[in-house]
């Protein structure tokens, strides 16, 4: 059993570069499928879910190499319409790939990706556009069978403004003829960062990070050579890391603009900021304020990746926050866990209520999920005594060396294997 063993109880001090964002990695992966030259993917973090989209394009036909640091896609002979099941239980956002894969060789056909640990995690958003698209689903033993007969170019609004929908969308239209108006899109800057890629390579889309996003077909797309953002959320739970445990901590390669309503929050707590450039620079120490109510929200509201985050960071705050859980019907599971080191969390359906404790202890718990995992981490590291978290491969599937991160802050982290 791989196991994180975590001494808390010191304040943090020190640097860390941050990782480039796996939640535009992903759709940009699948999105080389588009072109039949080679593209390259610079600062592509080394996670599973980056090694799980590697095998399916690798699965579609494409030659893959990866460094740790640079992707190189070769899309050339990718004739595969078909998601292996097994990639597809190891990761259920691979339904990114539809559009892609609809976009290069009009069907597709994919195992439903099923719910995970947050919740039933429907498509029926992307389905209902693909549709309306032009592109004719049928549902079968488990597998969605998608083929493009007419593509129909049209305003198609998103009902709630889901992030792999509106990527998805994005890569079915690139390629496609006429102009697509897709209204509501998700406005994350993954969604910009995804624009920017697809625009890189030849495509012509225009209005993502706004209320509509306008995409004009082109005939075909070249290879390109392009850098990822930083990744926002992993940026946010090490900033975080000074708060749950005082300290300071220096953090490069960062997108402030990014993280706007995040680092007001960490304000409001008590922390001091201070940017130059894409560096930040988080200092805190002692118990941090409350905030009365933190409510998850499409970007550009507080985001749903940072609420586990930001819990684990007022579990000893001076006062009581109630957070509000809008995006997910089940993000809570952290919770319990935070329960057994000594925090006082309740929670009541979509909602939870945090009253600041004075001291944190070491104990015992489990990460069921990727950020919440990473809450479990912070809030070890700033309570008295040892922690052990199993589940460590939940955390890996979104951070980069998670224990020599946390070391490099000043962490006493260790990975053990028994
Ligand atoms: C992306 O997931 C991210 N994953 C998630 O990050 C993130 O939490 C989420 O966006 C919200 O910001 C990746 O980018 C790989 P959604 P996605 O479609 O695209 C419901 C992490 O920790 N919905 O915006 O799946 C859905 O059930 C992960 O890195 C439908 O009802 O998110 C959820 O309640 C966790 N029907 C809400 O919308 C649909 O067809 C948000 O989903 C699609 C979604």
């Amino acid at each position: 059993m791989r196991r994180l063993n975590i001494s808390g109880g010191r304040p943090l001090r020190g640097e860390l570069k941050i990782q480039g964002s796996k939640n535009s990695v992903l759709p940009i992966l699948a999105a080389t499928l588009l072109t039949e030259e080679p593209c390259e993917i610079r600062n592509c973090p080394d996670l599973t879910d980056v090694r799980a989209a590697l095998e399916i394009l690798e699965a579609l036909g494409c030659r893959v190499s990866f460094d740790g640091q640079i992707a190189r896609v070769d899309a050339g002979s990718a004739a595969g319409t078909k998601i292996p099941d097994e990639l597809m239980r190891r990761m259920r956002s691979s339904v990114m790939f539809l559009g892609a894969i609809l976009g290069r060789n009009r069907s597709a056909q994919i195992g439903h990706p099923g719910g995970c640990e947050l919740g039933a995690r429907p498509i029926d958003i992307h389905l209902r556009a693909f549709s309306r698209l032009g592109v004719s689903l049928l549902e079968n033993g488990g597998y969605i069978h998608c083929h493009l007969r007419q593509y129909l170019p049209q305003t198609i609004t998103l009902i709630f403004p889901s992030v792999g929908a509106t990527e998805n969308v994005m890569m079915l239209c690139a390629l496609m003829p006429g102009e697509t108006v897709l209204v509501n899109p998700a406005r994350e800057p993954e969604i910009v960062d995804l624009q920017n890629f697809l625009n890189c390579m030849g495509a012509d889309v225009m209005g993502a990070g706004s209320d509509c996003i306008r995409i004009r077909g082109v005939k075909k797309l070249h290879g390109c050579s392009y850098s990822v953002i930083p990744d926002r959320i992993v940026a946010a739970t090490y900033a975080c890391s000074a708060v749950s445990c005082g300290g300071e901590v220096l953090l490069s390669h960062v997108e402030p603009e990014h993280m706007r309503l995040f680092l007001a929050m960490l304000q409001d707590m008590g922390a001091q900021i201070r940017e130059e450039g894409d560096r930040l620079w988080v200092k805190a120490k002692g118990r941090p304020n409350a905030i009365p109510l933190v409510k998850t929200l499409p970007y550009p509201g507080f985001p749903t990746d940072m609420q586990p985050l930001l819990m684990a960071a007022l579990l000893k705050s001076r006062g009581s926050t109630v957070f509000h859980e809008t995006i997910f019907e089940n993000r809570f599971r952290h919770a319990g866990e935070f329960l057994r080191l000594g925090g006082d969390v309740q929670v009541e359906g979509v909602s939870a209520i945090v009253h600041g404790v004075n001291r944190l202890h070491g104990a015992d718990v489990y990460a069921s999920d990727l950020r919440g995992g990473a809450g479990l981490i912070l809030a070890a590291l700033g309570a008295d005594g040892k922690t052990r978290i199993e589940g460590v491969e939940h955390i890996e599937r979104g951070y980069v060396s998670v224990t020599e991160c946390f070391r490099k802050l000043g962490g006493d982290v260790i990975l053990t294997e028994d």
